[in-house]
C-alpha cells in the first residue's frame, strides 16, 4: 500500500478544485483529479504533472451512479484506500433563480449536482477512506448558504436565489449528520470567499488559488468535525 497521502478533489479540471490539486499535490500527496469530460481532465493532470504533482485521472460525473462507482473501484485498485476526499464539483443552474421564477427541474439538477451528488461520493469512497489512518472529507459550501448571513439587513450575501444558496444550506445540513454518525472521520466545510471562476464568469474577487486555502487548510491542519469554515474562522450556520 501506497505510503503516500492520496486525495480525490471532485470538479478538478478547473477553477477552485484544480487550486486544490495544486495545493495538495505539493504537499507530496498523490491527488485524483476527479473530472466528467475525459478532455478537459487529461488536460488538468498533464498541467499538474508537468509542474511536479504526483496526479492521476479518474473519470467522475458526480450525478451518475455508475460513474461514481467505477472511480471507487479505480481508487481502490490502484491504491486500496483513500485518505482524504474533497466534494468540491457544484453548478449554479444558472438564472432565474428567484423562488418566483425559478424552473422546478432546475432546483432539482442543482441538488443533484451539489447535494445528492456529495452524499453519492461520499457514500462510495467510504469503504476506502475506513481504510485511512487519518480519514478527512471536506465539502465545499458557500457562505450563501448561511441562513444567519442570509437574514442579515444588509442583504449582502449573494443574490435571491432559490436552487443555488438553498443547495449549499442543504449540503451543510447534510455534512453535519455525517459529522454525527461518523465520528472517526473528519468532515467539514469550507468556503473560498468570491473568487472570479467560470462558476461566476469570473466576476469573483479572489484568484482561485485563494479559494482553495480554505480548503487545503481543512484537509491537513484544522482539527475537529463539523464545522463550516472560511479563511477567517467558523461561519454561523
Ligand atoms: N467561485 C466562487 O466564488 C465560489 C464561492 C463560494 C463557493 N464556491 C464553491 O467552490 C466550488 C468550486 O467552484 P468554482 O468556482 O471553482 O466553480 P467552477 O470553476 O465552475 O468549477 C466547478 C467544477 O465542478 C465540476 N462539475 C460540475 N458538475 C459536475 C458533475 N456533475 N460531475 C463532476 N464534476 C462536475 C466542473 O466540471 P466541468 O468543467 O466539466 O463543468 C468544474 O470542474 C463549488 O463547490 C462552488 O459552489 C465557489
Amino acid at each position: 500500500m501506497s505510503e503516500s497521502t492520496i486525495a480525490l478533489v471532485t470538479g478538478a479540471n478547473k477553477g477552485i478544485g484544480y487550486e486544490i490539486a495544486t495545493g495538495l499535490g505539493a504537499l507530496g500527496w498523490v491527488v485524483g483529479v476527479g473530472a466528467r469530460d475525459a478532455e478537459r481532465r487529461e488536460a488538468a493532470v498533464a498541467k499538474l504533472r508537468a509542474a511536479g504533482a504526483d496526479a492521476f485521472g479518474v473519470p467522475l460525473d458526480v450525478t451518475g451512479d455508475a460513474s461514481v462507482t467505477a472511480a471507487a473501484a479505480l481508487i481502490e485498485e490502484r491504491f486500496g484506500r483513500l485518505d482524504v476526499l474533497v466534494n468540491n464539483a457544484a453548478i449554479t443552474g444558472g438564472v432565474p433563480q428567484e423562488p418566483t421564477r425559478v424552473d422546478p427541474a432546475t432546483v432539482l439538477r442543482v441538488v443533484d449536482t451539489n447535494v445528492v451528488g456529495v452524499i453519492r461520493v461520499t457514500n462510495a469512497m467510504l469503504p476506502l477512506l475506513r481504510r485511512s489512518a487519518r480519514p478527512r472529507i471536506v465539502n465545499m459550501s458557500s457562505s450563501v448558504g448561511s441562513l444567519t448571513r442570509q437574514s442579515a439587513v444588509d442583504g449582502s450575501t449573494g443574490p435571491i436565489s432559490a436552487a443555488y444558496s438553498p443547495s449549499k444550506t442543504f449540503l451543510n445540513a447534510v455534512t453535519v449528520q455525517y459529522a454525527k454518525e461518523l465520528p472517526d472521520i473528519q468532515i467539514n466545510l469550507g468556503c473560498p470567499g468570491f473568487t472570479a471562476t467560470d462558476l461566476n464568469n469570473f466576476r469573483g474577487v479572489r484568484t482561485p488559488s485563494q479559494g482553495a486555502a480554505i480548503a487545503i487548510r481543512l484537509a491537513t491542519d484544522i482539527e475537529g468535525t463539523g464545522g463550516f469554515y472560511e479563511d477567517a474562522g467558523r461561519i454561523p450556520w
